[in-house]
Formats: C-alpha cells, sequence, structure tokens
C-alpha cells in the first residue's frame, strides 16, 4: 500500500474525511500527538488499524469527536465527568465513562468493555477533519506498538510508511505527549494516565484529589506496557556523570558539558511546556545518534513533569521479549 502524504489545507482535509468514511486509515495532527484514525463505528476498519500499528492485543482505543455535544451521545456523563468536559474541552484531555446505549462506537474499538474513552481534540486540523467526518473517529498515537509517539508526520510516516492510506501533514504537535486520561465510572475519579493537562488543574476543578489507577489496569496481564514509548536504545534515567559512548537528554542545562556522542535540552530555561512539546522529537533524534544509551537528566515531578516522567519511566523500563 502506497501511503499518501496530504498537505493539511480545505481540500485535503475533505479527502483525509472521505478516506475515513470509506474504511481507510488515516493519520492526523492533534495538539498531543499525531494519531492514527478510523472510523469508530467500523469493525473492519479497527480491526486494520490494530494490524498496522502490531498491538499485541486489543486495548481500548479513544474516540475523538468533534463536539462535547457529540460526546454526550456517545457516553454516560456523570457531574465530575461533566465538569471537567466543560472545563477542559476542547483540549487534551480524555474521559473514560459509561458507553451510552445506542452509541455508534463499536465493541472492538472499546475492547469489549462498557466504558467508553472520549476526547474532544483543539487542534483546529483534528476539529475540522472530524466536523467533516460526522462520526466518531477512533485514534490511539501513530506509532508501531510500544515505539515512541509521533510528533511530526515525518515520525509517522518512518514507523508506518506502507502500512496506513493517508498522513495529513500538519506541523508539529504543540503540547507533545498525550492527553491526561481520568475515569469517571462510579462515584470517584480516577487519574489512569498522566498527560497534557496537569494533574494538580484537573484537582482543582473537581476541588478532590484523584485516585490514582493505571491505563493498562484494563490488560489482562498488568505490567505488560510498562515498557513503551521505547527508542532501540537503551534509557537511563536522573543520570548523574556521563559515558563518552551516551547521548544526553538533558533539562534545564545540568548536564551541559558532558563529553557525549549527541547533546539535546528539552528546555534550557527549564520550561515543563516546553520540555514535554520536544520530548518525543528529542527522543526520536538521540536514537539515531549513534550512540550505546540514551542518558536522562532528573526532570521535576510537578505539572507536565509528571507526564514526561511517566512516558521516560515506560521508554526506560525492561522490554518484553
Ligand atoms: O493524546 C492522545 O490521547 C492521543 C491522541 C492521538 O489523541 N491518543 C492516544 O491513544 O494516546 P492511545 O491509544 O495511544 O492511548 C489510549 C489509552 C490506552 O492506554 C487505553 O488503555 C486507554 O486510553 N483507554 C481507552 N479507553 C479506555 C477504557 N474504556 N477504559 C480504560 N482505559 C481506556
Ligand atoms: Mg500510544
Amino acid at each position: 500500500m502506497d501511503t499518501q502524504r496530504l498537505a493539511a489545507g480545505p481540500e485535503t482535509i475533505a479527502t483525509a474525511a472521505a478516506l475515513l468514511r470509506g474504511g481507510n486509515l488515516v493519520a492526523f495532527p492533534t495538539e498531543t500527538v499525531y494519531g492514527l484514525g478510523a472510523d469508530a463505528r467500523d469493525a473492519e476498519a479497527v480491526a486494520r488499524l490494530y494490524e498496522a500499528k502490531g498491538r499485541p492485543r486489543f486495548n481500548p482505543l479513544i474516540a475523538h469527536v468533534p463536539t462535547i455535544e457529540a460526546a454526550w451521545r456517545e457516553g454516560v456523563f456523570n457531574a465530575a465527568a461533566a465538569a471537567l468536559a466543560e472545563a477542559f474541552w476542547p483540549g487534551p484531555l480524555t474521559l473514560v465513562v459509561p458507553v451510552r446505549t445506542g452509541g455508534s462506537i463499536c465493541a472492538l474499538a472499546r475492547a469489549g468493555l462498557d466504558s467508553v474513552g472520549l476526547r474532544v481534540p483543539a487542534h483546529p486540523i483534528a476539529r475540522a477533519l472530524l466536523e467533516a467526518v460526522d462520526r466518531p473517529v477512533v485514534a490511539p498515537s501513530a506509532n508501531r506498538s510500544g515505539r515512541i509517539s509521533p510528533t511530526r508526520a515525518a515520525h509517522v510516516l518512518a514507523d508506518l510508511d506502507g502500512r496506513i492510506d493517508a498522513v495529513l501533514d500538519g506541523g508539529d504537535a504543540a503540547v507533545g505527549v498525550e492527553s491526561t486520561i481520568v475515569g469517571c465510572l462510579e462515584g470517584h475519579c480516577v487519574l489512569l494516565r498522566p498527560g497534557g493537562i496537569p494533574t494538580e488543574a484537573i484537582e482543582a476543578c473537581l476541588g478532590m484529589r484523584l485516585a490514582s489507577g493505571q491505563d493498562d489496569a484494563v490488560l489482562k496481564a498488568p505490567g505488560m506496557m510498562a515498557s513503551h514509548y521505547a527508542p532501540r536504545l537503551p534509557v537511563r534515567l536522573r543520570a548523574g556523570p556521563i559515558a563518552r559512548h551516551e547521548a544526553v537528554l538533558d533539562f534545564g542545562g545540568q548536564l551541559e558539558g558532558a563529553s557525549a556522542v549527541a547533546y539535546l535540552d528539552l528546555s534550557r530555561s527549564g520550561d515543563l511546556h516546553e520540555a514535554a512539546a520536544r520530548l518525543f522529537d528529542a527522543l526520536h533524534r538521540l536514537d539515531a545518534a549513534g550512540a550505546s544509551g540514551i542518558a536522562v537528566a532528573p526532570i521535576p515531578d510537578h505539572g507536565l513533569g509528571a507526564a514526561i516522567n511517566d512516558r521516560l519511566r515506560r521508554a526506560a523500563a525492561p522490554r518484553p521479549g
């Protein structure tokens, strides 16, 4: 299969929407990372999406919709979920809520669960695309399973060229880490994945602390996905002294001057937003630098730092097989 690269504009957005409605796989930009889209109603398209990504098992997908009203039609929102939706949508927040009877998202996209992950993205191209498709679009990050998430179209093509129908190129993703996922299933709200909205902002909106959960908890073998977002090279966290053959991923200049194969600073000024936006691209680059491993400076754990550290821990986790 040839993967078309479409520079985003009114005509190509219409083309991409028609491809999605026809059951094809189209990657598109969101404010967090590029997503690999498929029609959420079409189980065959969703099955092909799992196959293209090489997901080891069916892991529920996030359905993207253009408006809050469209989300209401697919899920049941309790007061807390509604408050979070009103406060943070459109934006980098995914809410896992009970699926609404008569909703249109196929069971395969939900991995057979009676809950559904919903998100209204803020990216103008994503929104225009979703409006044109006029049905929910599932979109996991547009990378092969377990690999680094893409923040530009070139990353998508490096991983998925020939396995998907098209990629809509809309430039760099601004946030750079995936959405925060909050489960609102029973009385309480659970943080399933730290991400683009800081946990502190969500807790301030709810007026209470979030319980902590695990987005992988729905998998039969918990821990299976502990290794994720993985570069080819081994990753060493909270690095002090640097070995000559290593590549360095710095934050705020802490490891400046180390004699290493390659050196990138996520943010010279110690800005966590800038660091999140650069994270995956920096991992892609250092991975290709011919080093023996990637040494990462300590990164503060507040605000977007929690999402950055979550991704880095997974990148550094022991790899299966
Ligand atoms: O920022 C993002 O969220 C990106 C962009 C493309 O929107 N998407 C993304 O999707 O990160 P993905 O498939 O890589 O991550 C989806 C996560 C999975 O960890 C999955 O387990 C969780 O969402 N999830 C989805 N539906 C769920 C449900 N019903 N219950 C529990 N977890 C769910
Ligand atoms: Mg992913």
